[in-house]
């Protein structure tokens, strides 16, 4: 098979590598299309080491069609479409016991600590298929793990009817939780993001968005003044390395500041660096800090919306680049991150 393969740091090639094995319990993927992640773009220069050691396939969001089924696998027919979850727990260690695999201590993503999806095949087990209707576009697939990102943070912060938001980050992530919100609550949503471009997008593509830049204007003035002084009933961060801005405090303590008296705070945003928070601005309204990894078989209720066509895919995708031009994909993002949300790799002939 076809694979786009990171040789070494900042070098993609395009080359001939051996098709998957089949094992019996398993079943073979014919990838349509990738989406590439913030964390591909980590990987690509190494900042991953050794964690992602090199030569190695990245690529860990993706969709494709059942091209052959192992002997022992039930369920799935040659041709199905399907998202493919690249999560492997362990299955053996105390959050795996309990069910809560997110925090699975061995966890392992496929792209991420193994070879991906960024390759014409992939042999994974049947329990992280999810199958979508034969009719929904092969593009739409590649995002469904995005999107199970935005709905977990959403099932964790436990969104209802009529709840108002504030989303910290209009990147993907921040994309993701706005658009899955957007399912639960009319409540009004706040985007905050010191990119134009991104608040763009949420605001031509949903009705009571309001964006807030926060070079512009402090985040959490405008939200007090836009809510009657009561703040939101969940603050999202999904922000991670923050830039500074003067006189803005760090997201998650805007966050904190933003909501309700009894509100939530749900944080996703994976920076290295401590972010300060005043805990006696959160005891004093008794809010929830909560936090949100990964997802947790939301591949199901998100095919679900895409089928039935109440997400906006499209919203997401800025690029669709074949496989083969997977070095000036990454490149391209690199030079120009402004312009590019989710950029799509063409994996078909
Ligand atoms: N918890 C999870 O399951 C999970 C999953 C995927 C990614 N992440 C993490 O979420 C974070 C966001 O990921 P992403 O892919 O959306 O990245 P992204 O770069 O697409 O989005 C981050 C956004 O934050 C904005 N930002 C920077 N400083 C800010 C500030 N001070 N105030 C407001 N906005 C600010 C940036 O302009 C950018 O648009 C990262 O840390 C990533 O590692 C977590
Ligand atoms: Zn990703
Ligand atoms: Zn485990």
């Amino acid at each position: 098979m076809k694979a786009a393969v990171l040789e070494s740091y900042n070098n993609f090639s395009w080359k001939e590598v051996p098709d998957p094995v089949l094992k019996p319990d398993e079943v073979l993927v014919r990838i349509q299309f990738a989406s590439i992640c913030g964390t591909d773009m980590h990987i690509f220069p190494g900042d991953f080491h050794p964690r992602t050691p090199v030569p190695f396939i990245p690529g860990h969001e993706m969709g494709g069609v059942v091209a052959e089924v192992g002997r022992e696998v039930i369920g799935f027919d040659r041709g199905d479409k399907v998202a493919v979850d690249p999560i492997i727990w362990c299955g053996k260690c105390p959050a795996c016991l309990r069910k809560h695999y997110p925090a699975c201590t061995g966890l392992k993503l496929l792209g991420v600590d193994m070879d991906g999806g960024f390759a014409e095949y992939v042999a994974v087990k049947p329990h992280m298929l999810f199958k979508a209707a034969p009719d929904l576009p092969d593009e739409h697939v590649a995002l469904a793990e995005i999107y199970g990102i935005g709905f977990h943070a959403n099932n964790r912060a436990k969104t209802q009817q009529d709840d108002t938001i504030a989303i910290w980050g209009a990147g993907r992530v921040g994309q993701v939780i706005l658009q899955a919100a957007r399912i639960r609550t009319r409540g009004t949503i706040f985007m905050v993001d010191p990119i134009e471009s991104w608040l763009q997008i949420a605001a031509e593509n949903y009705e009571d968005v309001i964006t807030v830049n926060p070079k512009k204007e402090n985040p959490v003035d405008a939200i007090k003044r836009h809510t009657g002084g009561k703040g939101v009933d969940i603050a999202f961060e999904a922000v991670g390395h923050a830039e500074e801005i003067t006189g803005v405090h760090t997201p998650v303590r805007s966050c904190i500041q933003s909501i309700r008296g009894g509100g939530k705070v749900c944080v996703l945003g994976l920076g290295d660096e401590p972010s300060p928070v005043v805990f006696k601005e959160l005891i004093w309204k008794e809010g929830q800090l909560i936090t949100s990894r990964v997802s947790d078989g939301e591949f199901t209720e998100v095919i679900e919306h895409l089928n039935a066509g109440r997400l906006k895919p499209h919203a997401l995708i800025s690029k669709v680049m074949h496989g083969s031009e997977i070095q000036k994909a990454f490149e391209t993002i690199q030079q120009e991150k402004e312009k590019y949300l989710k950029v799509l790799l063409d994996f078909r002939d």
